[in-house]
């Protein structure tokens, strides 16, 4: 069975989005750093409430998902169709905005400190005019899954499998197939998952470094840089002496062509201007 290997590292920057939100990017920071199907990946991690408090006022999106997790604050959210939700810390939103959605997305702290993540996940042509919807999972609902060896696996979508069990995630049956497992493993901690060799995969240590795949030629995965895996059947890596915790997200490519406009995904430059002509009238949702 092939293993995959680190093909390419995309580092991630400092940005500043919404109203004013210090972040760290890495995908997404221009249309070459994407890893399809995945568009963007931001990090938000601070005890500063100043670096994040004004959010993401009403803002719109068409065309692909957001995908928030957050592992400490929490976040107050609203959207034109009436839903209203607090993501609590641990939680998950999964949005599909589709033809579109307005919202706003306001981080709360928590004990002072606020850390999280949004990937955006493209949506095929075929979805990407379907009506908006949401999920919010609570921390409660995401499996948690012991390691041999002492790591702790959350599985927020996809099959995880491992020493003999398989266990599922709450997101299920979504085109692009997306697998995301958030990891967490002690010093010189192994892990090895199988994942389809159709998906394009990346790794992304919040914490701690990785070795990945069987060579030690290639340099070790950094915090907060995004490695985007070589094809193969299997993702074996290894965590540093600090231990790691780290993002897997694998999904099935779309191999479709991308015109992006800040929120808005879709695959030609006359459904950009469709959609921003639509938002300014109105029309968004
Ligand atoms: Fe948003």
């Amino acid at each position: 069975m092939s293993t995959r290997s680190l093909q390419r590292i995309i580092r991630s920057t400092p940005a500043s989005d919404g109203a004013g939100v210090r972040l760290l990017r890495s995908l997404g920071q221009s249309p070459f750093q994407r890893v399809d199907p995945f568009l963007m990946l931001d990090e938000i991690s601070s005890d500063n409430p100043a670096d994040y408090i004004a959010g993401f006022p009403s803002h719109p999106h068409r065309g692909f998902e957001t995908v928030t997790y957050l592992l400490e604050g929490h976040m107050l959210h609203e959207d034109h169709l009436g839903n209203r939700g607090d993501l609590r810390s641990g939680g998950v939103q999964w949005m599909t905005a589709g033809r579109g959605i307005i919202h706003s997305e306001i981080p709360q702290q928590e004990n002072g400190r606020l850390h999280g993540f949004q990937l955006w996940i493209n949506l095929p042509a075929r979805e990407k005019m379907k009506p908006a919807s949401y999920r919010d999972i609570q921390p409660e609902e995401i499996p948690r899954v012991e390691l041999s060896g002492g790591g702790l696996a959350k599985v927020i979508s996809g099959m995880l499998e491992a020493d003999g069990l398989t266990v599922q995630g709450p997101i299920q049956g979504l085109s692009t197939a997306p697998l995301f497992f958030d990891i967490r493993l002690p010093a010189n901690g192994l892990f090895s998952h199988p994942v389809p060799a159709t998906h394009n995969a990346f790794i992304y240590p919040y914490q701690g470094t990785l070795a990945i795949g069987a060579s030690d030629t290639v340099r070790p995965l950094q915090t907060h840089e995004a490695g985007a895996l070589s094809g193969g059947e299997r993702i074996e890596l290894r965590a540093g002496v600090a231990g790691a915790g780290f993002l897997l997200l694998a999904a099935s490519p779309l191999h479709e062509p991308i015109h992006q406009w800040g929120p808005f995904v879709m695959n030609t430059q006359e459904e950009i201007d469709q959609a921003i002509r639509d938002y300014e009238n109105g029309e968004l949702v």
